[in-house]
Formats: structure tokens, C-alpha cells, sequence
């Protein structure tokens, strides 16, 4: 889950990382009362997921409380990159003297976290990497460990920052630290970290993704959930523990095993070519899938308006085809005319005999077997074009 900047910035406060007040507003007036409450200048901040908002003009200046007002009046609403604003935040202006970079991120490829820092912030990073690599360090942070103060002060060495601030960067850096590891993060970013005219240090703008796999681990994060961006059908199947992704094609996916699913929707979008259709979604229902499961998995697919047909697609391991036929019989039991788009099956793997003699004996109007992937994925792909 991605948080938006005053979430960020709230969660690096509970931790201690240097912050200015700020506060959110979804209206013009709202924008004008925390400008007033917080006197002086303010700046006032889109509130999008999306990085370079101040180029965007997402991110003004302003003089005072009535500026303010009309400085997010002139924001809330704008489009940028394809995210509406609906939110802004108010916070209080810094005196900026330099704009730093730092960063800690799950490392997957090398199966690490890795540190960023450099002296030279405000910017996009990868240009920085692009322009003037010897200016940012990147230094891979083994978990068992986690970072020393003196390996907080190579880094932000490396980094090029200036030796007077060193301390006072690294602290912010053990800080971040502690903040990603205690939240669960996979990315925490500040851009920029600024040093203030009087030589404060201070974060003015964050990034955050939480590991939604640890999201059982922490009850609080469910406040930072924008329910409001949620897609609808995402939000029921998560309810009901399904792995689901909503793509934008017209055939329906259910398979076991992600593996199989992640082929499932190559295969369709393959076969679906030749029709102009493609996979509406990823759908994993695991390995023990019962009645009660297929059910939910299909009523999720067929609740998707642009579905037009639903490709089922198991392989029987220790959960055997035959328990997966029964399944889908007592499913469309179950969803009874709720069910009314054609189902497409192909199982194979453990008892697959058994499982086709099933479903032919149930002979349900609206599913067809096939004995192959492809064939049945063609299938899918021809009754979703009609
Ligand atoms: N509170 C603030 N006070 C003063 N300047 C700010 C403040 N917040 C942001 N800025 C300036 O605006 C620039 C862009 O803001 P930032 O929050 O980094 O948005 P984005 O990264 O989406 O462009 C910053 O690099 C900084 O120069
Ligand atoms: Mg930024």
C-alpha cells in the first residue's frame, strides 16, 4: 500500500524523523483555517500517488491564510498525471538553503534493503543517478544487522554530504531506519531532505509503501487505507481472501496456484488476440479449494460487468480434480442465477477423470469442458468475442 505525503509524513513524526506541522484539507476553507492556525507562510501540496507534483504545479506557495485558500482552490480538482487531486496539504513553508535525497527500499533483486542518500535531492533520483552517479550512494543494508552509526556516517559520506551536517543526517538515516523496519515498509523516501537556512534538517516531502503481507501485523494501517480509490471488486475479494487483480480485458480467470494463473493469462491474452479480447483479471484460489471458494472466486468474476465469459483453469494436486468438479457444481448451486456467463473448465492432474465425469453428469447449461489449456483458453477467448 502506498500512503499518500501527509500519511508519510504523520507515520515519520511517530518516529521521530524531524517534521513541519502540516495538515490536510479537502476544501478551499478547511485549506484557509489550518493555514491560519499555523500563521506565517505555508505551502500548500496536492495530495496524489504520484511523484513529481511540484513540477506538475501541484505544489504553491503561499503568503498567508487567504492566499492559501485560494492557492488550494486552484489545486484541488487538477489532474495530475491522471490522478485527481482531492485532497492538499498545508504545511508549514521552510526556509530552504539545500535540498538533500534518502531513501531505504526493499532491495528484491539482490534479496536486500538498500540505502540511498545523496547530497544532491529535490530532483527525480534516476537523474541524479543518470547526470552524477558519484553522487549517490547506494549501500545494501543486511536485515540481521541493520545499520551502525558509524555505518549511518560512511554512508552519508558516500553521499557527499557536507562534514558539519554528517551527524545530524545520519541520525534522520537510523531514524528512517527504524521507522521502515517497525512499519514494515518495503520503501520510505525522503525527497527532499532539506537543511533550513538556520541548519535544521528536516523532511518536507515522503514516500511510503507498506508491505501489505504484514498488514496482520499491524491493525493501524487499516487507517491509511483509501478505501475511496479502492476498486470494488479488489475490495470484495479481499474481504474474502482471494488473490485478485482487476485488469481491463473480458475473460474471466480462475486457476490455482499463481503460477498457473500468471500462464492462464498469457495463454488467453495469446488466443484472445485473434478476437480482440484479453484476461479481466488474476484470480488465484489456492491449493485447497473447496465449494465455499470457487464460489466466492466465481461470483467476484461474474459480478465484473466486463466480463463475458469465465475461463476455469485447475490442476489437480493434493487438492484432487474431482474435489475442484464438486466444487464448481455446488458453486454455481450456491450463485444459482447469479451465474450467466458461460464457464469454460479444463482440469487436468490428479483424478482428472473422475473431476470431467463430474461435471458432465451435472451438465450444467452454462459450462463446457476442454481437455487442453489452449484449447480451452481459445474457447474462452471466442465466447467472450460473441
Ligand atoms: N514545506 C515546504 N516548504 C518549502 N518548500 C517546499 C515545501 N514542501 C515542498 N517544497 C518545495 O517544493 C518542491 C517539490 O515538493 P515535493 O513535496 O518534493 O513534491 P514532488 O516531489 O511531488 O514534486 C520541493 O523540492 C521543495 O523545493
Ligand atoms: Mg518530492
Amino acid at each position: 500500500m502506498d500512503l499518500f505525503e501527509y500519511q508519510a509524513r504523520d507515520l515519520f513524526e511517530a518516529h521521530n524523523i524531524p517534521v513541519l506541522a502540516g495538515a490536510v484539507a479537502t476544501t478551499a476553507d478547511e485549506a484557509e483555517q489550518a493555514a491560519a492556525s499555523m500563521g506565517g507562510k505555508v505551502v500548500v501540496k496536492a495530495q496524489v500517488k504520484v511523484g513529481g507534483r511540484g513540477k506538475a504545479g501541484g505544489v504553491k506557495l503561499a503568503e498567508d491564510a487567504a492566499d492559501a485558500k485560494v492557492k488550494a482552490s486552484a489545486i484541488l480538482g487538477m489532474d495530475i498525471k491522471g490522478h485527481t487531486v482531492h485532497k492538499v496539504m498545508i504545511a508549514q513553508a521552510a526556509p530552504i538553503a539545500e535540498e538533500y535525497y534518502m531513501a531505504i527500499l526493499l532491495d528484491r533483486a539482490n534479496r536486500n534493503f538498500l540505502v540511498m542518500a545523496s547530497v544532491a535531492g529535490g530532483m527525480e533520483i534516476e537523474e541524479v543517478a543518470h547526470t552524477s552517479p558519484e553522487k549517490l550512494a547506494r549501500v545494501g543494508i543486511d536485515p540481521n544487522v541493520g545499520i551502525s552509526n558509524e555505518q549511518a556516517l560512511e554512508i552519508v559520506k558516500a553521499g557527499q554530504f557536507p562534514a558539519d551536517i554528517a551527524q545530524s543526517v545520519a541520525d534522520v538515516l537510523l531514524k528512517l531506519w527504524s521507522a521502515f523496519v517497525a512499519e514494515d515498509a518495503t520503501l520510505m523516501e525522503i525527497n527532499p531532505l532539506v537543511k533550513t537556512v538556520d541548519g535544521r534538517i528536516i523532511a518536507l516531502d515522503g514516500k511510503v509503501t507498506l508491505d501489505d503481507n504484514a498488514e496482520f501485523r499491524h491493525p493501524s494501517h487499516e487507517a491509511l487505507v483509501d478505501h475511496a480509490a479502492a476498486n470494488p471488486l479488489e475490495a470484495a475479494a479481499k474481504e474474502k481472501n482471494l488473490n485478485y487483480v482487476k485488469l481491463d480485458g473480458e475473460v474471466g480467470i480462475i486457476g490455482n496456484g499463481a503460477g498457473l494463473v500468471m500462464s492462464t493469462l498469457d495463454v488467453v491474452a495469446y488466443a484472445g488476440e485473434k478476437y480482440g479480447v484479453k484476461p479481466a483479471n488474476f484470480l488465484d484460489i489456492g491449493g485447497g479449494a473447496s465449494a465455499e471458494v470457487m464460489a466466492n472466486g466465481l461470483s467476484i468474476i461474474l459480478g465484473d460487468p466486463d466480463v463475458r465469459s469465465v475461463f476455469v483453469n485447475v490442476f489437480g494436486g493434493i487438492t484432487a480434480c474431482d474435489a475442484v468438479a464438486n466444487g464448481i457444481v455446488q458453486a454455481l448451486e450456491i450463485l444459482g442465477d447469479k451465474a450467466t456467463k458461460p464457464i469454460v473448465v479444463r482440469l487436468d492432474g490428479n483424478n482428472v477423470l473422475e473431476g470431467r465425469r463430474i461435471l458432465n453428469e451435472a451438465a450444467h447449461p452454462l459450462v463446457q469442458q476442454l481437455d487442453t489449456m489452449d484449447g480451452a483458453a481459445a474457447k474462452a477467448a471466442e465466447l467472450a468475442a460473441k
